[in-house]
């Protein structure tokens, strides 16, 4: 396993639409042990593949607090089904984002279709901080972004912030 470099935005590769997986094989899952030990050592509660700049359709979360057991989740081809009509409000952030902290309205709860770490089919009725962070990663492989969600004034303040900051670090 190894920490790959997380992408930041406003890198393009961010906006890129990621391909399904073709079969889960030991490539893919050695790319999900990856990712996972890259959302750790972040640390993370989840990460899309593209956010390590590999555009496949490939998810890891772990939600389990500070107190509990490792959960590892992996979900590769996840679609969202049955988006329920009422909304839920969380304040989301992202390690592509770094620092930054909205409020984001979204389905409170949802079913998700996706092949899990053996290729297996599943399908995972969502709810919650579960609900949400499974919405907010599939974002990601449409290449969305929590604050694609914001107004643009929120969005642009937060983009402008986070360019001068990378100026900066280039600069050091
Ligand atoms: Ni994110």
């Amino acid at each position: 396993m190894a920490i790959r470099p997380i992408l930041t935005a406003p890198d393009p590769r961010l906006k890129q639409i990621s391909t399904p997986v073709e079969s889960v094989d030991d490539d893919v899952r050695a790319l999900m042990d990856d990712m996972l030990e890259t959302m750790y050592d972040a640390p993370g509660i989840g990460l899309a593949a593209i956010q390590v700049g590999v555009p496949k359709r490939i998810i890891v979360m772990d939600i389990a607090g500070p107190e509990e057991e490792p959960a590892p989740r992996y979900f590769v081809n996840p679609e969202i089904l049955d988006p329920s009509e009422d909304l839920t409000v969380y304040q989301e952030g992202c390690l592509s984002v770094p620092e930054f902290y909205e409020e984001v309205e979204r389905p409170a709860k949802c079913r998700v279709k996706f092949l899990d770490y053996d290729g297996n089919p599943q399908i995972l009725d969502a709810e919650g901080l579960l609900a949400t962070c499974i919405q907010h990663e599939i974002d990601h492989l449409n290449g969305v972004l929590f604050i694609d969600h914001l107004s643009r004034l929120k969005r642009d303040r937060i983009l402008r912030k986070l360019k001068k900051e990378q100026r900066l670090a280039a600069a050091e």
